[in-house]
C-alpha cells in the first residue's frame, strides 16, 4: 500500500524523504513523489515507475532544496498509476499539498460539489478531492481548514499536508491507515511505519483515529477533530536498526528466511517457565480460558493460514471447536457468535483493513479479541482487548516466512495451554511438547542449511506453469501456505487442495509432468496420502514429497523427497514450511522475479 515520509528541521528534506521511501519500498506501490517547500513556494516531483526514476529525476534530492517537505510512494487505486495520479497533489493555485494513504469513499460527491463551486480537477484521484476540499475551507488557519476536511471525508486514510503560507509545519492525520510522528535532535518526522525513520529517531507516537499531529521544527503538537490538544507520550523502539537492511543477504525473503530460528526462540522463550507455559498477555484466568466454548480465528492471506493450523492444533489438543475465517468474509456474513466464543485476530502488520474492521465488528457485538499481531502499536495491537506479540522484528519482504512461523508458535502456545486448562494432556505430556518446540529453532536452521538441494530442485521448475500442493489435516494447512508462496512471488500459478478432495474435480488438471508437492507429515493419515500420490503419479505426475525422516517406504510413491526432523505431529507445519518457501524463493529467483516486492501486492494491505 501507499506510503508517507514527511520532515520538517535542519537537514535537506528531499533527502530524508527518499531515504525513508526506500525502506517502505517493501509496502508495494507504483509510483513515487515528493513536494519540498523551496523558501517562496512548493514545488512537487513525481512519477510512475520505481522510486529509482525520482531518485534520477532529482539528482538523489539535490534539485529539491529545502527542509520541509512530504513524499509518497503510491499503490493505485482510483486512477490508473501515471504521472499525473502520483502523489503529492495540489489545490489550484498550488499552495496546499496533500498525501494520502487509504480510500476516500464520498469522493465523487465532494468532487461533484467542488465542481459546481468552479473547482477544476487534473487527475482521477480521490486524493486530489482532498486538496481541494482544504483549500475551499481554508481561510488562513490551516488547523480549521483540516478539521472541516475531517467532517466531511469518508474512509480511511492517513495524510500528510503542507502549506506554503505555513512553510513552518507540515500535518498528519489518521484513520484506519497507518501513520507515525517522530521527533530527532534535528527534526520532526511523519511516516506510514517505523523503518522509515529508524536511522532518525527511535523516539516515535503512534497517531490515533481520527488525531491532527502538528509538526515542527522542535515540537509535535496533537489535536482532536475538534481542534481540542491531547498529550502523548512517546514510545520507545527497540527494533535493530539492521533488523530493517538486508545485512549482506540478496533479499530480505532469504534473510527472514533464516531469521526464523530466532523469531521462534523470541516468541516461544518469554512464555516457557521452566516447564509451564506461561502467556500472561491473555490476562486470563484458568477459569476464564476454562469457560472457551468455541475460537474463532479472523484473518487474511498467510496469517488465515497459521489459523487454518490453528485450528487442527487447538481443537486436536484443547478439544475446542474452532472456526476460521478470512477476514473479508467474517466482517460481511453476520457471523453466529454465541457467549463463551473467542475471538482471535491474526496479523503481522497489525493494519489489514479486513482483519481490523472484523475485530472491530467483534467488539461492537461485545466480543473480547485477543490479537496475535507483529508490529508494535498498530492499530490492530492498539484496538484489540489482549495483544500477544510475536517477537519477529520487522518483515520487509512482501512474502511473509518469520512473522508466519511466529503466528505458528503463539497459536501453539495457546493450544496447549487451553488444553492443560482444560485437564486434557498431563503434565508430563505438557513437558514433552515444550521440548519439542524448543528444538524446533535448531531444526528450521538443519533445513536452512539444505538449501541448496532445493535450490538445484527449484531450478528444473523455472518454466513451470501449474504445480500443484496436496495434503490431508496440518499438512493440508502446510499446503495452503506452500501455495501461496509460491504463487506470490514467483507467479507460476499453484493450487492447495485436501489431498482426498483432488479426485472430485481438480485431478483433470494433472498432465505428464505436472509437478505435485505432497506434504505428508501426520501418521494416521500417510497412508491415505500415499494412496492419493500414486492416483496423481499414475496420471503422469512428478511428485515431490516433504515428509518425516523415517518415512522410506514413501520412496515408492514420491520422485523427489525432503525429509524434516522428528516433532511432535502438531508442530510439523514449522519444520515443513520450511523447504517449501524455499522452493518458491529459488522458483522466483530463477525467473528473475522481484522477489521482496512482486507486483500488484502490498506489505500491509490498509484498504478493502
Ligand atoms: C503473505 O505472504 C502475504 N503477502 C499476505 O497474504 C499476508 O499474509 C496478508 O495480507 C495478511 O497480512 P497481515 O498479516 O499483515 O494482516
Amino acid at each position: 500500500m501507499c506510503g508517507i515520509v514527511g520532515y520538517i528541521g535542519k537537514e535537506q528534506a528531499s533527502k530524508i524523504i527518499l531515504d525513508g521511501l526506500a525502506k517502505l519500498e517493501y509496502r508495494g506501490y507504483d509510483s513515487a513523489g515528493m513536494a519540498i517547500y523551496d523558501g517562496e513556494k512548493i514545488n512537487i516531483t513525481k512519477s510512475v515507475g520505481r522510486l529509482k526514476v525520482l531518485d534520477e529525476l532529482t539528482h538523489g534530492g539535490e534539485t529539491m532544496p529545502g527542509t520541509v517537505g512530504i513524499g509518497h510512494t503510491r499503490w493505485a487505486t482510483h486512477g490508473v498509476p501515471n504521472d499525473v495520479n502520483s502523489h503529492p497533489h495540489f489545490n489550484t493555485a498550488e499552495t496546499i499539498t496533500v498525501v494520502h494513504n487509504g480510500i476516500i469513499e464520498n469522493y465523487i460527491p465532494l468532487k461533484n460539489k467542488l465542481i459546481k463551486k468552479g473547482y477544476k480537477f487534473i487527475s482521477e484521484t480521490d486524493t486530489e478531492v482532498i486538496a481541494q476540499l482544504l483549500d475551499y475551507y481554508y481561510k488562513g488557519n490551516p488547523m480549521e481548514a483540516i478539521t472541516k476536511v475531517l467532517h466531511r471525508v469518508e474512509g480511511s486514510y492517513a495524510f500528510g499536508i503542507m502549506f506554503a503560507e505555513f512553510p513552518d509545519r507540515i500535518f498528519a492525520v489518521r484513520k484506519g491507515s497507518p501513520l507515525i510522528v517522530g521527533k530527532s535532535e534535528t527534526g520532526a518526522f511523519i511516516a506510514s511505519d517505523v523503518p522509515a525513520i529508524l536511522k532518525y529517531t527511535r523516539n516515535v507516537y503512534f497517531v490515533d483515529e481520527q488525531e491532527v499531529a502538528c509538526l515542527k521544527e522542535d515540537e509535535i503538537r496533537f489535536y482532536t477533530v475538534d481542534e481540542e490538544e491531547i498529550e502523548k507520550e512517546p514510545v520507545h523502539i527497540d527494533w535493530d536498526a539492521n533488523a530493517a537492511e538486508k545485512g549482506g543477504y540478496e533479499h530480505f525473503m532469504l534473510k527472514e528466511m533464516y531469521e526464523q530460528p530466532k523469531t521462534v526462540r523470541d516468541t516461544l522463550s518469554p512464555r516457557i517457565k521452566g516447564h509451564e507455559i506461561n502467556i500472561e498477555e491473555l490476562n486470563m484466568t484458568d477459569e476464564e480460558l476454562r469457560g472457551i466454548k468455541k475460537i474463532h480465528i479472523v484473518a487474511c492471506g498467510s496469517a488465515y493460514h497459521t489459523g487454518v493450523t490453528g485450528k487442527y492444533v487447538i481443537e486436536g489438543l484443547a478439544r475446542v471447536p474452532v472456526e476460521v475465517d478470512v477476514a473479508s468474509e467474517f466482517r460481511y456474513r453476520n457471523p453466529v457468535l454465541e457467549e463463551g466464543a473467542m475471538v482471535i485476530v491474526i496479523s503481522q502488520s497489525g493494519e489489514t483493513a479486513d482483519t481490523l474492521a472484523a475485530l472491530r465488528e467483534s467488539r461492537e457485538r461485545g466480543f473480547k479479541v485477543l490479537g496475535i499481531v507483529n508490529v508494535v502499536g498498530s492499530s490492530i495491537a492498539r484496538e484489540a482487548d489482549n495483544v500477544m506479540y510475536t517477537w519477529a522484528g520487522p518483515e520487509i519482504s512482501v512474502a511473509t516466512t518469520k512473522a508466519y512461523s511466529a503466528q505458528l508458535i503463539a497459536l501453539y502456545l495457546l493450544a496447549i495451554k487451553m488444553a492443560e486448562v482444560k485437564g486434557k494432556v498431563t503434565g508430563e505430556e505438557v513437558g514433552n511438547m515444550i521440548e519439542d518446540l524448543r528444538k524446533l529453532p535448531d531444526q528450521i536452521e538443519l533445513l536452512l542449511n539444505n538449501k541448496e538441494r532445493i535450490q538445484r530442485f527449484a531450478n528444473r521448475y523455472i518454466g513451470a506453469k501449474d504445480i500443484f500442493f496436496i495434503g490431508r489435516g496440518i499438512d493440508f494447512s502446510i499446503s495452503l501456505e506452500g501455495s501461496l508462496k509460491l504463487k506470490e512471488i514467483s507467479y507460476v500459478h499453484s493450487e492447495a487442495y485436501a489431498a482426498g478432495e483432488l479426485k472430485h474435480g481438480t485431478i483433470s488438471l494433472i498432465e505428464e509432468g505436472t509437478l505435485v508437492a505432497a506434504v505428508s507429515t501426520q501418521k494416521e493419515l500417510y497412508q491415505k496420502t500415499i494412496s492419493n500420490m500414486v492416483e496423481v503419479k499414475s496420471r503422469g505426475a512428478f511428485l515431490l514429497a516433504v515428509t518425516n525422516e523415517g518415512n522410506y517406504d514413501i520412496e515408492k510413491a514420491a520422485d523427489y523427497i525432503i525429509y524434516i526432523p522428528e516433532t511432535n505431529k502438531f508442530f510439523t507445519n514449522s519444520l515443513a514450511i520450511i523447504p517449501l518457501q524455499l522452493f518458491a524463493y529459488y522458483v522466483a529467483v530463477g525467473k528473475g522475479c522481484d522477489v521482496d516486492k512482486p507486483r500488484n501486492l502490498a506489505k500491509s494491505v490498509t484498504v478493502e
